[in-house]
């Protein structure tokens, strides 16, 4: 065992026995991995311009939109989302997989690679075990007709530099293959579709152990779990991290805290999707409210210049304001006004807020109650049910 020396320091002397020591031990830096700004856009096909003159125009899709995040040493970062939502691509994007003139963005380690838009990461730096399954459900064997041992021995020898001895090598496989559960497949072929082999979850562990045989800082791993069984992911996932991420504190602070008996991940992607689904409304609220401001502000100076007295124009102003207020729809619903003031119910200029309003906030909700419940807590609440429906649709509910 090496000892490393550190530097010492007597802070005080309280007698001949005992003595503060101020010990300095160094601290090392964690690697963090960070990416920020990513966007890719690749050419998808080229249709007709509407302008001859201008012959074909080519149409761009995205793939990546500003993504940015990052990851300590230690950490595993998981990324979720719907089937086609872009996580290769950006699993691509990460590990240096795609054309780079058309990656924008920055993608650094230790905030090391200044120079050019991303780094060329050396295979020393990273892994990447690419699980690609193949139509029986299983992922594609390295080499079907080796063994376990053998191959982790190939890529060793092939990835760790040459001055590393057959010896360490070995070693090295060995502890690899006790630290990935593998030792009763050891000496099993890897098989492949035509010939029997070791189980799914061991090829995916045997998958890792030749992308971690060099020890990189990073490992990227695209659907390490997908087609096995749930002690197989774990097992893998198990070998590939270190401590579980903490979902649940993610999303307390987001607002949105997982419920005590669903799964983190399937809320996660439910509560993605339901939020992709809400467009935002907000903008068009806004607009029509900032249009409505300006109207009332104009109409208010458009009596006070017809009307030669100030306080008559005051009072006209608060009289048509009032009346905008009671009739637009907030204190007495449209179909209970009588036809002969619905005029006044389209021209008031609080309808259309008050309504952008109740869209912007009640449209993509789905109610899953009936009205007379309302009233069950009230004093009401024994009268028959046709009774309260009666009771609410004579309020115009
Ligand atoms: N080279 C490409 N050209 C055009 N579209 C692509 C290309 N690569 C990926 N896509 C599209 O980008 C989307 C994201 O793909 P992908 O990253 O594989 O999704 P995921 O892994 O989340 O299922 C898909 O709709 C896919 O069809
Ligand atoms: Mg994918």
């Amino acid at each position: 065992m090496e000892f490393q020396e550190f530097p010492m320091e007597v802070v005080e002397e309280k007698n001949d026995v005992h003595r503060i020591l101020d010990i300095q031990i160094p601290t090392i830096d964690p690697f963090i991995f960070s990416f920020r700004n990513l966007t890719y856009e690749v050419k998808v096909g080229s249709s007709k311009s509407r302008f001859p003159c201008c012959g074909k125009k080519t149409n761009v899709k995205s793939l990546l939109n500003d993504i940015s995040g990052g990851a300590k040493e230690g950490e595993v970062m998981a990324i979720l989302g719907p089937s086609g939502s872009g996580k290769s691509t950006l699993i691509d994007a990460l590990a240096n997989r795609i054309d780079k003139h058309s990656l924008k963005g920055s993608i650094t380690l230790n905030q090391g690679f200044k120079k050019g838009p991303r780094p060329r990461f050396r295979p020393r730096y990273s892994g990447f075990a690419a699980v690609r399954v193949t139509r029986d459900g299983r992922n594609s064997a390295r080499d079907g007709c080796n063994h376990v041992e053998e191959t982790l021995m190939f890529s060793s020898e092939f990835r760790l530099p040459r001055s590393v001895s057959k010896e360490k090598n070995k070693v090295r496989v060995q502890a690899l293959i006790d630290q990935l559960g593998l030792r009763n497949a050891a000496n099993t072929v890897i098989g492949d579709e035509g010939h029997r082999g070791i189980s799914g979850g061991e090829r995916r562990r045997v998958s890792i152990g030749i992308d971690i045989i060099h020890d990189p800082i990073l490992l990227f791993l695209d659907k390490p779990t997908s087609g096995l069984d749930s002690t197989s992911a774990y097992k893998v996932v198990k070998d590939s991290s270190g401590s579980p991420i903490n979902l649940h504190r993610f999303f307390d602070d987001f607002g949105h805290p997982i419920p005590g008996n669903a799964n983190p991940c399937e809320y996660a992607l439910d509560l993605v999707s339901e939020l992709e689904e809400t467009p935002s409304r907000t903008p068009d609220f806004s607009l029509i409210q900032q249009v409505m401001e300006g109207l009332r502000s104009s109409f208010v100076a458009a009596i006070a210049g017809l009307l030669p007295d100030f306080f008559l124009a005051f009072v006209m102003s608060i009289a048509i304001v009032c009346y905008f207020l009671f009739l637009c729809g907030f204190l007495v619903a449209r179909d209970r006004l009588p036809r002969y003031w619905l005029w006044f119910h389209y021209i008031s200029l609080m309808k259309y807020p008050y309504e952008g309003l109740l869209r912007n906030e009640f449209v993509p909700l789905k109610c899953f109650g009936k009205g007379a419940a309302i009233l069950d807590r009230m004093e009401v609440e024994k009268l028959p049910t046709p009774l309260k429906d009666e009771l609410l649709s004579s309020m115009g509910c």
